[in-house]
């Protein structure tokens, strides 16, 4: 085990998903799916197209109505809460797919909107003046600073985000995205359609935040070789079940996982 910074208070999980079955008419989607995650955690799922990899990430944030199941967010029953509440409530995000950036801001400005938004949602952002609100924002400010960092891109931080490339503006998009310290965060396909040298930056600044912040990640990602590098733990679905739950070499060296996803 690599030394994890992040301090474990209680054993109690971070995330646990309890018998979690969704249909989509007759389609079932996910059948019975439970498993926890402890805080900290790197996850990896890997599965075939269609196996409810996305559907899963719906359903922890509130995106699809479980048919049957729980969702217990560290500590707190979520199941049946609506998107939005999820995500005010800030303890677990999920990535979008596009990158999209405010282009006229530069990338560390990118990143104290992204807190600013957070904290005074609506209108109350605009509004947000005293003295609470400039320490507010001296903190987001450092908050930024520490992130552009994390994720490698202290040498553009002071350029606008829209003459970045598209993988330094995937890394705001990232560092963003952690503005508001969640405790785990959901990716769905992080890596998809972006070239080998990116790839390898974003998972590193995965990893780094993962490090250095604690923040449990679960990752859905189609490149085996990728996950398996980057988590200590992947999780296999499989037509809508889990197929595995192991570490890399566990699950790269399971007969099932091989015959129905890995190919032999
Ligand atoms: N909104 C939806 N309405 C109807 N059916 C859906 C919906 N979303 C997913 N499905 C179906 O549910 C099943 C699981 O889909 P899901 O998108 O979760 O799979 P996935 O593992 O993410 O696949 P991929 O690797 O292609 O992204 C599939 O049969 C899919 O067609
Ligand atoms: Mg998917």
């Amino acid at each position: 085990m690599s030394g994890v910074a992040a301090p474990r208070t209680e054993r109690a999980p971070l995330l646990e998903l309890r018998a979690v079955t969704k249909n989509y008419g007759a389609v079932r989607a996910l059948n019975a799916v439970g498993f926890s995650l402890a805080a900290g955690e790197l996850c990896g799922i890997i599965g075939p197209n269609g196996s409810g990899k996305s559907t899963l990430f719906d359903c922890c944030t509130g995106l699809q109505a479980l048919d049957a199941g729980r969702i217990v967010l560290d500590g707190t029953d979520v199941t049946g809460w609506p998107m939005n509440r999820v995500a005010r409530d800030g303890r677990m995000l999920r990535s979008f797919q596009k990158a999209s950036v405010f282009d006229t801001l530069s990338a560390e400005e990118n990143l104290v909107a992204a807190g600013q938004m957070f904290a005074f949602p609506g209108v109350a952002s605009t509004f947000s003046l005293g003295a609470g609100a400039r320490t507010r924002l001296a903190e987001l400010r450092a908050r930024a600073a520490e992130l552009i960092d994390l994720v490698g891109l202290a040498h553009v931080r002071d350029l606008p985000a829209g003459t970045l490339s598209y993988g330094q503006q995937k890394l705001v998009q990232f560092a963003s995205m952690l503005m508001p310290r969640p405790k785990i965060v959901l990716l769905d396909e992080p890596l998809a359609g972006i070239n080998p040298v990116l790839i390898e930056k974003i998972a590193t600044a995965i990893a780094e935040a993962n490090r250095r912040l604690g923040i449990a990640f679960v990752v859905i990602e189609h490149n085996v070789d990728v996950v398996m590098g980057l988590c200590r733990r992947v999780i296999v679905l499989h037509q809508g079940e889990v197929l595995a739950d192991g570490s890399p070499e566990a699950i790269v060296n399971d007969a099932r996982v091989v015959e129905a996803y890995l190919g032999g």
